[in-house]
């Protein structure tokens, strides 16, 4: 049971069903019938009193219902331990009648026959009072009742009472690319507006934070253009041409970081209109495109899919993992297949792969597996985030995975147009 709102429906089920069965408990002992000598004493009363009126006058006990007959009944259980007791309760009344019990088939019933004289038996009823025919039944039916019942307030309690943590789940659950969550309407008791007070405010602050951010990496990337040109001319002044060179390379690779940075910037803050795209068409011609500046890519299998997605964007985010299968993984392999409602792009190498630990931060900008690498293939590690970001940004996914026995498979998955 891992759901905190089951948790608490169980809970407050067993809480109310052992109270209210101990109420229960509680009452049947409270109502108990009085003690059995008692009952037995009225009885013996009530039938000298009843013999009394017999006696006085036949007709009218006849007509009350009455019954004078000339047998005791002898079908059923005799009791004759209860049968004794009344008559002594009989005597001690000041009455010599002897009195017979006899047990029915039905539980809680008996019949009372009373010796009146000779072939003269006061025959009546005796209802001992215990619980109606069928108790159990009832008991049982009640013990149902409350736990119906008892479900259906713990449901609606747990319900309310998770409100404010489900709001918060739904407000995570739906965070934008951007990192901001939606605004959730401030109403409801007084719990679930501070929930939601408090959710719009970590959204506004996080709004703030990642615009300064995303300025501060623009302003970086734009500042650094500057002194990097001033330094790529003093480069050019250097009499050595091997060191020269080193020079120039450096001051080209700070260049495409800089140049990545303000891509990714221009990536988060980008609202490019999506329209619909024919993803097989663009994949053949970045395929091409790729090979004609000396890439070894190469296309599968291709199935005509449209999407619904900003072109440039689209491309700009497929060209970054094309090349990083044929430059990290040594040579790209592109397919593009429907799945139902999605469009799965699949670009598969038989390069080195991630190591498995490092596969989620792959994402993160700036981030590059292995520095020994860095000077084969040079970057500036923001290749993935602004695809990640790009695709998301139209409804896509990206997932990256290891291949057996190497290299690494990157799937897209778009929702088809
Ligand atoms: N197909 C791949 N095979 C092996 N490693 C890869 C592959 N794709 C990406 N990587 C690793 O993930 C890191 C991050 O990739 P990412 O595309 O974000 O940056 P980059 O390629 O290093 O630089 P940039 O794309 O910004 O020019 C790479 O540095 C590389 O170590
Ligand atoms: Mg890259």
């Amino acid at each position: 049971m891992k759901s905190l709102r089951q948790r608490i429906v169980l809970l407050l089920i067993l809480a109310i069903v052992t109270v209210v069965g101990l109420a229960t408990f509680a009452a049947s002992r409270v109502l108990q019938p009085p003690p059995q000598d008692d009952r037995i004493e009225r009885l013996a009363r009530q039938l000298l009193v009843l013999v009394a009126f017999i006696d006085s006058d036949p007709q009218a006990a006849r007509a009350a219902g009455l019954k004078v007959q000339d047998r005791a009944v002898t079908d059923g259980f005799q009791d004759r331990m209860m049968s004794d007791r009344l008559s002594l309760a009989l005597h001690n009344a000041g009455s010599t009648a002897q009195a017979q019990i006899t047990l029915q088939d039905q539980p809680h019933r008996a019949v009372v026959s009373l010796y009146l004289g000779p072939e003269r038996w006061l025959v009546t009823e005796l209802n001992d009072g215990g619980p109606p025919p069928g108790g159990w039944m009832v008991l049982a039916g009640w013990g149902v009742l409350i736990v119906i019942g008892a479900t259906c307030v713990s449901i609606f309690a747990a319900a309310k009472i998770i409100r404010p943590l489900q709001l918060l789940q739904d407000a995570v659950g739906r965070v934008g690319p951007d990192g901001t969550l939606p605004h959730i309407a401030e109403t409801g008791s007084g719990e679930i507006r501070a929930t939601a007070q408090a959710i719009n405010r970590l959204s506004a602050r996080l709004k703030t934070a990642m615009e300064s951010r995303m300025r501060l990496v623009a302003a970086a990337g734009h500042d650094l253009r500057t002194p990097m040109t001033r330094m790529r001319l003093r480069a050019e002044f250097i009499a050595d041409d091997a060191d020269r060179q080193k020079w120039l390379s450096d001051l080209e690779e700070l260049d495409q970081i800089a140049d990545s940075a303000i891509r990714l910037v221009r990536e988060e803050v980008n609202g490019d209109r999506a329209e619909e795209v024919e993803l097989d068409a663009m994949i053949c011609e970045l395929v091409e495109e790729l090979q004609l500046l000396g890439h070894p890519v190469s296309l599968g299998e291709h199935d005509n899919v449209i999407v619904s997605a900003a072109p440039l964007a689209l491309k700009r985010a497929l060209r970054n993992l094309i090349i990083n299968a044929a430059t990290h993984g040594g040579g790209a392999t592109v397919e593009l297949r429907r799945d139902g409602s999605n469009a799965v792009v699949s670009i598969s190498d038989e390069g080195p792969g991630i190591p498995e630990r490092l596969i989620e931060q792959v994402f993160e900008p700036f981030f590059r597996v292995d520095a020994g690498r860095r000077k084969a293939v040079p970057g500036a590690g923001l290749g993935l985030a602004i695809a990640r970001e790009i695709f998301e940004r139209f409804g896509g996914t990206i997932t990256i995975a290891n291949r057996k026995p190497h290299g690494l498979e990157q799937t897209i998955t778009l929702l088809r147009a």
